[in-house]
């Protein structure tokens, strides 16, 4: 098997950014309902009933077995977290992981929401992880190496004493739900390939409050845990690589601006 990086066409550039866009507005879409009382499985069937309305299909709906719509991943849940019968109470934190694909494109996005009234602790872990997705996007520029983001994010998120998730990465997308290159959030010595125009990925850093170590649940084979039941957070856009500033797809609301360095950019 070839590692190969799809670089994509204008035209399904287009196409993947239809798809992010159904994505994020997902994440809006179930936003007003997350609150303490209801169930994960609940806000799952909010945002299938949304993207199955908007004529996409849930990518991870059986996805190498996955047996949801979403990931929904609260508290010490990394990611894969399956909705279920859990109710959410006053404090908690979860992350919210849509994959859509539209027309055969696919957009791959998560957010982190809070119930009620959450400790200070637990939102500055969400300020910080929020912010490392920015500077991690900071990074995407032609030119540079994919290892960048990860160097970004890890130099970042430590100062806070807090840890990178290093067993789970970000991922090429958009023809395929996990295409090359893979993006981690880590340091690393091993900077990757150098980011070219067309390319689509994700950048999706964890970041744990206490162990990077994640265990995987044995019972369900998904829900992946911190190992010192320790709080994780968790942001995901899906990028695409351009000549100048790159395209953050599934950022529909501007949250994540580009810094003004990456303009100056000549290939
Ligand atoms: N959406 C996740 C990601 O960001 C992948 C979930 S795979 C699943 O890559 F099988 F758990 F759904
Ligand atoms: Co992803
Ligand atoms: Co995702």
């Amino acid at each position: 098997m070839s590692k190969k990086i799809i670089i994509k066409t204008p035209e399904q550039i287009e196409g993947i950014k239809a798809s992010s866009i159904l994505a994020a507005k997902t994440l809006e879409t179930v936003a007003p309902f997350v609150k303490t009382g209801v169930t994960t499985k609940y806000l799952n069937d909010i945002c299938n009933q949304f993207m199955r309305d908007n004529k996409a299909i849930p990518a991870t709906l059986g996805y190498r077995g996955y047996p949801a719509e979403t990931c929904i991943s609260v508290n010490d849940v990394i990611c894969h977290g399956i909705p279920g019968p859990y109710v959410l109470r006053d404090g908690d934190i979860l992350n919210i992981d849509v994959t859509t694909i539209l027309n055969g494109y696919y957009g791959d996005t998560s957010k982190m929401y809070t119930v009620g009234q959450v400790s200070e602790y637990a939102q500055k872990l969400i300020d910080v992880t929020k912010e490392s997705l920015a500077i991690g996007i900071g990074q995407c520029k032609a030119g540079n190496r994919i290892g960048f983001i990860g160097n970004a994010i890890d130099k970042y998120i430590s100062a806070f004493g807090y840890a990178v998730v290093y067993e789970f990465c970000g991922h090429g997308v958009g023809i395929k739900f996990h295409e090359e290159p893979e993006v981690g959030h880590c340091r690393t010595e091993d900077l990757g390939p150098e980011m070219v125009p067309g390319m689509t990925f994700t950048i999706e850093p964890m970041i744990n409050a206490g162990k990077a170590r994640a265990k995987v649940d044995k019972k369900d084979k998904w829900t992946a845990r911190t190992i010192d039941g320790k709080l994780s957070a968790q942001f995901e856009h899906t990028i695409c690589i351009t000549t100048s500033s790159p395209l953050v797809l599934t950022d529909i609301n501007n949250e994540f601006p580009i810094p003004a360095s990456i303009f100056n950019h000549n290939i």
